[in-house]
């Protein structure tokens, strides 16, 4: 690598000069947050995803906590969390006071699958299992017709983790194509538009739903619990006077959290949104190009998902490689990519492993999670890579994991 060589971070954003705009045109307005940009925001995510709701909010956490407490989970119920995935899935069902059973994963996709929910199911013995949370790693979306059967016929809702999906589709039930978070085959799906995601907006996300009770209640949560509809008013002493509605009066039936996001931020997820299909399809051919390049490094390096169909919203580039083959560990092929300015992550340690899970089940052995655990690696992927960029990855790989 020469002094002027570009690092490639594993993932990053990609800002124009109509981002800025937007930004800037709100720094000059009248309104930093609750002012329009959140709802025009909210508007164009639910024409992208095509639900009846979309539900803005200050990350992708925060888009998690509020779907589980607009299922109205809490203690005593159960929630099924595959056990690749960001610690935040499972997280947000602790917050309720909900217990999390982890399911296994496809061993080469990292997904949960129809017969690992099962498993986990066949494993939650008295609890009250109340949701599934499918995740779609690294954009790939899980097999929601086959997810979506088992759910209905033990009686589960679906909360689709899509913090990696935003702008993919997935096949239906015909098989059409069809908006990842349009919530036909779940009750409400998650995004995040971290800066390394499919598009940014520093912190935020959003929940999709088409189901209206589960939007109110996101929509209260995400305001300290607060309830500002004069409909949604119970106590009239304190609400009314002589006829007529306190201006300033509010209700608050249970606590919430400030998950508001900046209309900030807002207008910069919008613009962002109007640029997703494009993002799409660039990281699309990309990932093409490493299908194509990786191909004779195969089988100690295999590309991830050989059907991927061009309306997969690639978010990552996990491949997976032997490394006992190679007879280097990770963190040396890791130090030697990066020596080449070349970043890479793993995603993710199964969250069953991490101490706090693990105390509470210190013997669960789920052999698909360890198993794409044991061989992931992200490699760079990001709107404003090249095709040389790709190239340039995989000479390096070959080269650092003597495969020339
Ligand atoms: C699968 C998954 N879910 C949820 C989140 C949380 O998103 P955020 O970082 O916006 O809170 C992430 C973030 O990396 C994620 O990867």
């Amino acid at each position: 690598m020469t002094d002027n060589t570009p690092f490639l971070p594993y993932g990053r954003q990609s800002i124009d000069d109509d981002d800025i705009a937007a930004v800037s045109a709100v720094l000059r307005s009248d309104f930093l947050t609750t002012g329009p940009e959140v709802a025009a925001f909210e508007d164009a995510a639910a024409q992208h995803t095509g639900a009846r709701h979309a539900i803005a909010c200050n990350s992708g956490t925060a888009a998690l906590h509020l779907a589980v407490m607009g299922l109205g989970l809490g203690p005593g119920d159960a929630a099924i969390v595959p056990a690749v995935t960001f610690v935040a899935t499972a997280n947000v069902v602790v917050h309720t006071g909900a217990t999390v059973i982890f399911a296994d994963v496809d061993p080469d996709t990292g997904l949960m699958t129809p017969e690992t929910l099962s498993d986990a199911l066949a494993r939650a013995g008295k609890l009250h299992v109340r949701a599934a949370m499918p995740v779609h790693l690294a954009g790939r979306v899980c097999d929601m017709v086959g997810l979506n059967a088992i759910a209905q016929d033990h009686g589960l809702q679906i909360i689709e983790d899509a913090c990696h999906a935003l702008g993919g589709t997935y096949a239906g039930t015909d098989g059409a194509e069809q908006n990842v978070g349009d919530c036909a085959l779940g009750d409400a799906a998650t995004f995040s538009l971290h800066p390394v995601k499919i598009a940014a907006m520093g912190e935020g996300g959003f929940v999709t739903t088409n189901d209206d009770a589960i939007a109110t209640t996101a929509r209260r949560m995400r305001d300290h619990g607060i309830v500002r509809n004069t409909e949604g008013f119970t106590q009239n002493d304190l609400a009314m006077t002589e006829g007529e509605t306190n201006p300033w009066y509010y209700e608050m039936p249970s606590p919430g959290f400030n998950y508001r996001v900046p209309d900030l931020a807002c207008a910069l997820g919008r613009t962002q949104l109007g640029k997703l299909d494009r993002f799409v399809a660039q990281r699309h051919q990309l990932m093409q190009h490493y299908k194509d390049r990786l191909a004779p490094l195969t089988p100690i390096v295999k590309f991830p998902a050989a059907d991927a169909t061009p309306g997969t919203a690639w978010h990552l580039c996990p491949v997976l490689i032997d490394f006992a083959e190679i007879g280097k560990p990770r963190g040396k092929i890791m130090a030697a990519l990066r020596a080449e300015g070349i970043g890479t992550q793993v995603h993710y340690i199964p969250v069953h492993r991490q101490p706090y899970y693990r105390a509470l089940s210190p013997d669960l052995g789920l052999p698909g999670a360890e198993s794409y655990y044991a061989r992931t690696l992200s490699l760079p992927l990001f709107y404003e890579m090249t095709i040389g960029d790709v190239d340039r990855v995989v000479d390096t790989i070959a080269k650092v994991c003597n495969l020339t």
